[in-house]
């Protein structure tokens, strides 16, 4: 049986409605200025999934609607003091935002590997519908293969915004709609920036960035439409940072940051959300990759998994990180840091730059030492 849900509108002394919290399974926490986006706001969540009583008016003047939603009550506060207000939306934002994945349809690219294949495993054991898209489509088939509720692979270069919208549009027509795109697909290209070539930058700015602009030009304007979705860009902890010896790929990533923070806040009226996954090292291949084959070689690279071991600790189980993600999806969290080690890290390193500084330093001359040792070795 459905629990109702209440939303009580509480009209300030001036008049103007400030703050709208909604809370329990199936809502989203809702902010509005003014009485009529709270009403859009409310009308948008019932076509998503509740039903409601009319709205009346209390003998206090209040406005009141009752939602009928699989979960619990909902109070909101208006009362013109901006602050407390703001308080106890940060407070119930965490039971706000808690959703569940079943039933609900998503995208990943990249998914034949890594952190897309474990977002895709952790999906369907939600009892999502996946599309695994992977520019290798066998890697794509082989992870569809074993996840059921429907699921399927298709080949996507993220790089081909046709293509993406393409893809995009047959799996959300056939399926009544997008729930979630994550924009996965990612490359890391490293090296001594003086000898990299522009041809390293535009192959990363395409895949890395460009990728995710196509997702989301895909993806976005029909959830507007759907008046639901959640876009999940995965950018790195290197997009929150610096990352010398990867400078391509930290300018790709804080591009990635920015454009989700940017877009979260715009979207959220229109009931879209938007978050932006930023790991630390993860055991996955990127870990043993090397420079794509094709642009110009360079005298040497840092070694992925050593580097960012030394600068951000050991690389995270996958399977586990792609569990810790999907929670905070559910609970809608803006900038997704995991693990929890590196969240506190970035946390406090925001407080202390200069000491992130030193030690990214540090770890900068560790690893040439290490080449020149590699060096000698070789020709010893
Ligand atoms: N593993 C980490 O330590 C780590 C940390 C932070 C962020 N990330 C990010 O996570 C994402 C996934 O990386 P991963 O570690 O799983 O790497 P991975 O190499 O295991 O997987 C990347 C996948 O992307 C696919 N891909 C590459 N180019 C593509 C393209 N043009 N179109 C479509 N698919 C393409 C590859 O075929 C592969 O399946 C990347 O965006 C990466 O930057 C990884």
């Amino acid at each position: 049986m459905l629990a109702p849900w209440k939303v009580t509108c509480v009209p300030p002394p001036t008049g103007a409605v400030r703050w709208v919290t909604a809370f329990g399974s199936g809502s989203s926490l809702m902010c509005a200025s003014d009485e009529a986006q709270v009403h859009a706001l409310l009308s948008s969540q019932l076509r998503s999934g509740g039903s409601t009583l009319p709205l009346v008016e209390s003998e206090t003047g209040r406005a009141r609607r009752t939602l009928m939603f699989a979960g619990s009550v909902v109070i909101f506060q208006a009362n013109g003091r901006e602050d407390p207000c703001r308080m106890s939306c940060a407070l119930v934002t965490h039971l706000a935002m808690t959703v569940t994945f079943d039933g609900k349809t998503a995208m990943v690219t990249g998914g034949g590997s890594g952190i897309g294949k474990a977002l895709c495993l952790e999906l369907a054991r939600r009892k999502a519908k996946v599309l695994v898209t992977d520019i290798d489509e066998a890697a794509a088939r082989a992870v569809a293969e074993g996840l059921g509720n429907g699921s399927r692979a298709v080949r996507l270069d993220v790089r081909d915004a046709a293509a993406f919208q393409g893809a995009m549009d047959e799996f959300a027509d056939e399926n009544g709609g997008l729930d979630l795109l994550f924009n996965n697909a990612g490359i890391a290209i490293g090296g001594e920036l003086h000898e990299l070539t522009l041809a390293h930058w535009d192959r990363i700015i395409d895949i890395n960035l460009r990728g995710v602009v196509h997702g989301v030009a895909a993806a976005y304007p029909r959830m507007v439409r759907q008046e639901r979705g959640h876009i999940v860009n995965v950018a790195s902890l290197a997009g929150l940072g610096p990352a010398p010896l990867l400078v391509p790929y930290a300018a790709t990533k804080h591009a990635v940051v920015g454009l989700s923070m940017s877009l979260r806040i715009e979207a959220a009226a229109l009931g879209i959300r938007v978050s932006a996954l930023c790991p630390a090292a993860i055991e996955t291949p990127i870990l043993e990759s090397d420079n794509p084959a094709d642009l110009p070689g360079t005298t040497w690279r840092p070694n992925m998994r050593r580097f960012l071991t030394r600068l951000g600790g050991p690389p995270y189980p996958v399977d586990k990180m792609a569990t810790e993600a999907l929670d905070a999806v559910a609970d809608n969290v803006a900038v997704i840091v995991l693990p929890g080690a590196a969240r506190m890290a970035w946390r406090l390193g925001r407080m202390l730059p200069s000491l992130v500084e030193s030690l990214a330093g540090k770890a900068v001359a560790a690893e040439r030492a290490d080449k020149v040792s590699l060096v000698k070795t070789s020709r010893s």
